[in-house]
């Protein structure tokens, strides 16, 4: 089953892809993650593209469209869960289409439903692990001890991300609703779309995510 998990930035949609990834064997395919490692790594790419993730602005089509590519014909696993892509019309039409050529489809389409307020809060209380990736926030999931990943263990490998303060965020809403959301319509059309509430526990957003798979 190849999913993608649509919704504006502190939707959850790495949180749910996680457990996604550990309960039912899917792989995730996060294109801000593989921003963030083309930086870290220091490639031409990752340079390129520092300064427009940290200003909250959207990467060009192009790149993300090969970075997804480039991904495709590894395994799959389970299938694919597409976290962060596609995020404009034009990454749409480009999955479709390279899911095709890979006699593959999209099962489903999940919009995960968070309010603007609650948006804000969970962004500017997120820290994740730099050796594995979980997520954590100051208030609604702590690591149960502290400055410890539960996930993997690692010490003082907390980090927070550049783009989490007031004025990215800003511009990464407005980017959400002006480029991204009208990908709502997109696959309402198509028969694809599962809305869910994204507010609530952790946990009761996942069993309402797995109900619209299932259902
Ligand atoms: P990306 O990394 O995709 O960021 P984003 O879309 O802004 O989304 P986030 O990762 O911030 O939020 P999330 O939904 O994953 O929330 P999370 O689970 O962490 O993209 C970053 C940048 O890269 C973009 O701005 C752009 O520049 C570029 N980019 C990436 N993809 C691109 C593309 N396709 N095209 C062009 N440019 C692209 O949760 C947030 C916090 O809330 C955490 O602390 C978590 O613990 C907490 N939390 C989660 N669920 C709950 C809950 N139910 N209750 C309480 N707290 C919760
Ligand atoms: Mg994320």
């Amino acid at each position: 089953m190849n999913i993608i998990l649509l919704g504006p930035p502190g939707a959850g949609k790495g949180t749910q892809a996680h457990r996604l990834v550990a309960g039912r064997g899917m792989v995730q395919l996060s294109t801000g993650d593989m921003l963030r490692a083309a930086r870290t790594s220091g490639t031409e790419m990752g340079k390129q593209v520092a300064a427009v993730m940290d200003a909250g602005q959207l990467v060009t089509d192009e790149i993300v469209i090969g970075l997804i590519a480039e991904q495709l014909d590894s395994n799959a696993g389970n299938g694919f869960i597409f976290d962060g892509f596609p995020r404009t019309l034009a990454q749409a039409d480009a999955l479709g289409e390279l899911l095709k050529s890979k006699g593959s489809r999209l099962d489903a389409v999940v919009e995960m439903q968070v309010d603007d307020e609650a948006l804000v809060g969970r962004i500017t209380g997120r820290f994740t692990c730099g050796e594995c990736g979980e997520g954590y926030h100051d208030i609604f999931k702590k690591p149960a001890v502290e400055n410890v990943c539960d996930s993997c263990g690692a010490t003082g490998a907390f980090k927070r991300r550049p783009d989490d303060n007031e004025a990215a965020l800003r511009t990464r809403l407005m980017a959400y609703y002006k480029d991204t959301s009208p990908l709502i319509g997109y696959y309402y059309a198509k028969g694809q779309l599962k809305r869910i509430n994204g507010l609530g526990e952790i946990e009761e957003v996942a069993a309402r995510i797995s109900d619209a798979l299932d259902g």
